[in-house]
């Protein structure tokens, strides 16, 4: 049974453990260069959660993959950062491809007009996974600059996001069960 819905600023912990399991490559494609655990566990600490959305793949209890999505809507008014991450066992079936839609969506709902993500030049799968949804691509050194332009929110994006919400909430209950029966 797996879940895909929005973190609660109490599981930064499991966020943490998601970002500390990805291999060497995926560490460094997710950060665009090399990061320490320290440095990792420093920025799930230091997250500001009324700038961030995080959603997540859970499966079987466990954070497998995600999206940080960051707003600041003095500095970059109308514009998001976007991050993803996927686990090795969880790539290239869908998991990234879900989670871009949602975010960008969810973005879309609090007017945001365009999102950000930069990836390094030789990462194929995040340029695949970019131009499924539109992306732009802007080559910058060895990196890509990718922009996602985004429609305005309307009724059924709205209803779609709260239809979204109730399910992941549903799935983490029935997530969860195996344990919780277990327990008792
Ligand atoms: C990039 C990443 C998020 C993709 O997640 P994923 O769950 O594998 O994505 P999907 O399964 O939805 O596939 C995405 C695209 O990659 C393509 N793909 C799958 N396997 C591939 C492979 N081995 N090589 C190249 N492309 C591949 C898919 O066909 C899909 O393209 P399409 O949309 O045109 O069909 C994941 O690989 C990852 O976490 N990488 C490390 C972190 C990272 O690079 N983050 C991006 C910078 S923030």
């Amino acid at each position: 049974m797996s879940a895909i819905r929005k973190l609660l600023p109490a599981e930064r912990g499991q966020y943490r453990a998601h970002l500390l399991r990805l291999d060497k490559a995926d560490r460094y494609a997710r950060f665009t260069g090399t990061v320490s655990d320290e440095v990792i566990a420093q920025h799930c600490e230091s997250l500001d959660w009324t700038r961030t959305t995080l959603v997540g793949l859970f499966d079987r209890g466990e954070l497998r993959g995600a999206v940080e999505l960051c707003f600041d809507r003095l500095l970059w008014p109308g514009a998001a950062e976007l991050a993803i991450s996927v686990e090795k066992g969880f790539q290239g079936r869908g998991v990234g491809s879900t989670l871009v839609r949602r975010s960008l969506s969810i973005a879309a709902n609090r007017g945001i007009r365009q999102v950000h993500l930069m990836c390094l030049s030789d990462n194929t799968r995040m340029r695949a996974l970019s131009r499924r949804f539109g992306g732009t691509m802007e080559r910058d050194g060895g990196e890509f600059a990718i922009t996602f332009d985004l429609p305005r929110p309307s009724q059924v994006s709205l209803a779609l996001e709260a239809f979204e919400d109730g399910a992941g909430a549903v799935n983490a209950v029935l997530d969860g069960l195996p344990a919780l029966l277990k327990a008792a």
